[in-house]
């Protein structure tokens, strides 16, 4: 993949494994390909009020906010944890409320050794551009990443909003201005209404849905995606098994991110891991690097 070599596929997803010690503590983290930690902040962020997670047929609905305890307390904290248990380069996953604070996140990880790539979440409101998601507008998309791209020397991955009319369109703009890559999909717009209050379930009301129901959507849009990009793609949504991770790199994956999967079983990303070479041999696979796009 452009920018960091793995030794398999699987990642974690952001949000989903933490600083990565939490799963240490259960397996070795060290058999991933990587893990992208904890949504990361200029400031620290307490998150959203509580109910925060709905669950949905063959999914959830999460409104956690970006909880985090920003990115001095990341560096200063959480990284020295997370390197006595995982010996590989970790992906930053960082988000932003205005192009300034995307900046200042990048400029400070990208002076850490153990960060092999920074994946920019740019589903995230712009406070100083009306609310609108960064992700929704290709000017914001590309500005961000434009920005981005001058502070740090590390491969930046702009991580892509579902909640759009284009997906390619920003996807273009993302290449355009300068991005090593594209992840997605980020989590789709989601609500539940509870029928005992008659009120949604979640305080925020609506929050990203996200699971195995996604995985349909997420495959088609790093299909059209990656006939749109000449850069590699990561790609989630919905991944569970192993045949999955095959699936969503016939789509045009390059490696492949495990997100809600993690929350219903903490052992997903390790099975996962663990089942490919048999997914591989019944699929008649030898090298999973010959297979990115082979659906094409
Ligand atoms: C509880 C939870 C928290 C999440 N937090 C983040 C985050 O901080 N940053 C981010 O870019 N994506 C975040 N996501 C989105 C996931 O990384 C992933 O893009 C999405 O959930 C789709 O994958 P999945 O269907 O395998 O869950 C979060 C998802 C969940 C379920």
């Amino acid at each position: 993949m452009s920018g960091l070599k793995l030794d398999n596929p699987v990642i974690p997803a952001s949000g989903t494994f933490g600083f990565g010690y939490e799963f240490a503590q259960l397996y070795d983290i060290n058999i991933l390909g990587s893990f992208s930690f904890k949504g990361t902040t200029k400031e620290p962020r307490f998150g959203n009020p509580t109910p925060r997670i709905a669950e949905c047929t063959s999914g959830m609905i999460n409104s956690v906010g970006l909880q985090n305890p920003g990115i001095d307390k990341v560096i200063s904290e959480e990284l020295p944890k997370m390197k006595k248990c995982f010996n590989k380069k970790v992906i930053a996953n960082i988000s932003g409320f205005s192009v300034d604070e995307y900046v200042y996140t990048c400029e400070k990880i990208d002076k850490e050794e153990q960060v092999g790539l920074i994946e920019v979440n740019i589903s995230c409101p712009n406070v100083h551009g009306g609310g609108m998601s960064f992700g929704t507008s290709c000017e914001a998309a590309a500005e961000v990443t434009k920005a981005v791209k001058s502070v740090t020397a590390k491969p930046v991955y702009i991580k892509l909003s579902p909640n759009v009319t284009d997906i390619v369109k920003i996807a273009e703009a993302c290449e355009n201005a300068g991005a090593d890559g594209i992840s997605m999909i980020n989590t789709l717009m989601g609500m539940r209404i509870d029928l005992k209050t008659k009120k949604p379930v979640v305080a925020n009301k609506s929050g990203g849905f996200s699971g195995p129901a996604i995985f349909p959507v997420a495959v088609s849009m790093v299909y059209r995606v990656y006939e749109a990009v000449d850069i590699p793609i990561i790609g989630m949504g919905g991944v569970a098994s192993p045949e999955n991770v095959i699936e969503m790199m016939l789509a045009g994956a390059s490696a492949v991110e495990v997100g809600a999967a993690n929350l219903i079983d903490p052992f997903a990303s390790k099975k996962i891991v663990e089942g490919l070479p048999d997914a591989m041999k019944k699929y008649g696979i030898n090298n999973l690097k010959d297979i990115t796009g082979g659906a094409h």
